[in-house]
């Protein structure tokens, strides 16, 4: 737990938060198994502030993490971007994380995984931060 919290310390620190001298503290943490054919629809985490994975087990074919702009829901009636869009004004962002990578978000975005193509599990542990 000591390496997560000094990776979202660091993290609250590049994101410029005024803590008022209070750390960010770890609320929840849970284990993900994703068979073949598994996926978890699109959410947001209420009531926290650094949401994150860290992946276990990420077998050929499992999913990527796909992240949606929060700006999507304001866009109204402008065109879609074009599909080589620079990456800060597509929708979606995929990230292909490896084995041992720690993922972190701020709770608001929205994010999902796909449908794991692979055989194997994809295995990864997720967790959110709150500040209270
Ligand atoms: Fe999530």
């Amino acid at each position: 737990m000591k390496s997560l919290d000094a990776h979202v310390a660091a993290f609250a620190e590049d994101l410029e938060f005024d803590l008022d001298g209070r750390a960010l503290k770890l609320e929840d943490i849970w284990i993900n198994i994703l068979p073949e054919g598994g996926f978890h629809s699109s959410h947001i985490h209420p009531h926290s502030v650094i949401s994150g994975t860290t992946y276990v087990a990420m077998p050929d074919g499992a999913s990527a993490l796909k992240l949606e702009d929060p700006r999507s829901e304001r866009m109204m009636a402008a065109p879609a971007r074009r599909k080589d869009a620079r990456e800060d004004l597509r929708t979606f962002i995929y990230e292909a994380p490896k084995v041992g990578d720690v993922l972190l978000w701020e709770s608001f975005l929205r994010h999902e995984v796909p449908m794991n193509a692979s055989e194997d599990n994809r295995i990864s542990v997720s967790f959110n931060y709150g500040w209270s």
